[in-house]
C-alpha cells in the first residue's frame, strides 16, 4: 500500500472503543517487565510495528514470553547478552530507553534502526551516559546509530536537562536505578510520566517534586508489572480533529490515558472552541476515561509552552489551525525537528500544498486559516504526518504517500477511518 485517495466526508457521529493501545506505555511495559521478580502480564499491549520490535528485543535479552493473543506475559531472570543485533526500527523511544537499560548490563549489545532511526540525534543519551562511565560508541561520536553498548558500573548524578525529553528522563531514570548511589534528574518542563508512574508502582525508590526526580538505586528486583495499557491519546487524537473540524459531528474516543502530560492537545482545540469533555472510568498506573469531541467554529490559538506535553499531536492540531479563523502560532518547538521527520517542514510544506498561508521559524510557525485544497502530499516516512493529511482529507480529499510508517504506531487507523469516509488504496 503506497498511497491512498480519502474522501470529503459528511457528518457523523461515533463511539470508538478500539484506538490503538499506548505506544509509550507498550514500550515500556516491555521493558520494565525485565526488572521483575517473577511474571509480568501486559493486557492491550500495542501490536505495532515499533513496540512489538522493543517485544523482540527484550526476547533477544534472554527474557520468557509467552503471548496467548489476549495476555503477554514476560518473565525474566536478568539480561543477557544478544547474539543478534537490536532493532529498535523507526523508533526513538525504543532506542533512547534502551541505552539507559542496557549501559549497566553485563555484555556488549548492538542497537540500531531504519534509515530514518538511524539519522536521529542520540547524543542527547550517550553524552550523559558516558558522563557516568557508561561504556557507549556509535557513529559522529556517537551521535547516530548504529550504537554499541558495553555494560560498565555506573555513577551516581545530578543531572540537570536542556531538553524537556521523556525519552531523555527515561534513559537516565533506568541507568540511575543501577548507578552507585542516589541520582536526580532535573528537566527544563515536564516531560509525560509515565516511566516514573510505572517504575513507582512496581516498588522504585522514586520521589518527584515539581521538576525533579529522584531515583535510589534498586536493592532488588521490582514487583512483577500487570497493566492493561490504555489507548493512545497521540493516537486518539487524529480523530478528535476529525471531529472538531467537520459541521455537526461528534465522536466518543474511550479508554484513553487522561494523564496531564498527554491531553494537553485536547485543550488546545478546546481553546480553539471545540466542544469536549472527559469522563474518568478508571485509575490505576494512569487516570483513563472517554474523551468526547464535538464540532464547533475553531479560532486560532497561540501554542508556546509545555511543548511537550502536545509534541507528537502539533501535525494533527496543525490540520485544525488551518480550519479555523486567524493565524495560529507554534513557537519554542525547535524539537519538532528530530521526529520521524523534519515537522516543522514537514507540516508547512503539506499545508502549502493545500494552499494554505503558512511562515516557517527555526522554532516553529504560522498557520492563517482558510479553505484547504484537495492535494498530494507525502508522508516523508513519518507515520503522524500521513494520518495528519489523511484527516485533512476529510475537509477536501486528499491523495497521501508513502503510508507503510502508520503501521509503526496505529495499525487499525484506515479500519476507523472507513466508518467516517471511503477511501482508495493505490
Ligand atoms: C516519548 C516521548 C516523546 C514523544 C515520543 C514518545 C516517550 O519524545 O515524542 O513519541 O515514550 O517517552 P521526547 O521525549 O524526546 O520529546
Amino acid at each position: 500500500m503506497s498511497s491512498v485517495v480519502v474522501n470529503k466526508c459528511e457528518e457523523f457521529s461515533l463511539e470508538i472503543s478500539s484506538i490503538a493501545p499506548d505506544k509509550s506505555i507498550s514500550h515500556r511495559s516491555a521493558m520494565f517487565s525485565m526488572l521483575a521478580c517473577g511474571t509480568s502480564e501486559i493486557r492491550n499491549f500495542l501490536r505495532a510495528e515499533d513496540t512489538l520490535n522493543s517485544l523482540e528485543i527484550v526476547r533477544n535479552l534472554g527474557a520468557t514470553i509467552e503471548d496467548d493473543g489476549e495476555v503477554i506475559k514476560i518473565t525474566s531472570d536478568g539480561i543477557k547478552e544478544s547474539f543478534e543485533i537490536l532493532d529498535c526500527g523507526n523508533s526513538g523511544t525504543g532506542m533512547r530507553l534502551f541505552c539507559g537499560f542496557l549501559s549497566s548490563a553485563n555484555g556488549h549489545f548492538v542497537l540500531t534502526g531504519d534509515k530514518y532511526l538511524r539519522s536521529r540525534p542520540m547524543k542527547r543519551v550517550t553524552t550523559p551516559l558516558r558522563d557516568i562511565g557508561a561504556k557507549l560508541d556509535g557513529r559522529a561520536d556517537g551521535d547516530f546509530a548504529p550504537l554499541s553498548i558495553r555494560g560498565a558500573s555506573l555513577k551516581a548524578f545530578n543531572y540537570n536537562s536542556k531538553i524537556a525529553s521523556a525519552q531523555v528522563k527515561s534513559c537516565m531514570i533506568l541507568a540511575a536505578l543501577r548507578a552507585d548511589g542516589v541520582c536526580t534528574y532535573t528537566e527544563p518542563e515536564k516531560s509525560r510520566d509515565h516511566t516514573e508512574r510505572m517504575l513507582k508502582g512496581m516498588g522504585a525508590d522514586i520521589q518527584v517534586e515539581g521538576l525533579k526526580t529522584t531515583i535510589a538505586p534498586m536493592k532488588e528486583l521490582l514487583s512483577p508489572l500487570i497493566i492493561r495499557v490504555p489507548a493512545d491519546p497521540s493516537s486518539a487524537f487524529f480523530f478528535a480533529v476529525a471531529a472538531a473540524i467537520t459541521p455537526h459531528a461528534k465522536i466518543t474516543l474511550q479508554g484513553v490515558t487522561l494523564n496531564e502530560t498527554r491531553i494537553e492537545a485536547f485543550k488546545a482545540l478546546e481553546r480553539m472552541g471545540a466542544d469536549i469533555t472527559y469522563e474518568m472510568t478508571d485509575d490505576k498506573y494512569e487516570p483513563i476515561g472517554d474523551i468526547t469531541v464535538k464540532h464547533a467554529p475553531l479560532k486560532a490559538i497561540t501554542v508556546d509552552d509545555n511543548i511537550s506535553w502536545l509534541i507528537d499531536e502539533l501535525p494533527a492540531l496543525s490540520i485544525a489551525f488551518a480550519c479555523a479563523e486567524g493565524v495560529s502560532v507554534v513557537k519554542n518547538a525547535e524539537e519538532l525537528r528530530v521526529k520521524e521527520s523534519d515537522r516543522i517542514s514537514t507540516v508547512v510544506e503539506g499545508l502549502s500544498a493545500c494552499g494554505i498561508e503558512t511562515t516557517e521559524y527555526e522554532d516553529g510557525y504560522t498557520v492563517t486559516g482558510g479553505t484547504l485544497n484537495s492535494a498530494t502530499v507525502d508522508s516523508d516516512g513519518d507515520h503522524r504526518i500521513a494520518m495528519s493529511f489523511i484527516i485533512a482529507g476529510l475537509r477536501c480529499g486528499m491523495e497521501v504517500t508513502d503510508l507503510d510508517c502508520i503501521n509503526t504506531s496505529f495499525p487499525n487507523f484506515f479500519e476507523l477511518l472507513q466508518k467516517i469516509t471511503k477511501v482508495e488504496f493505490n
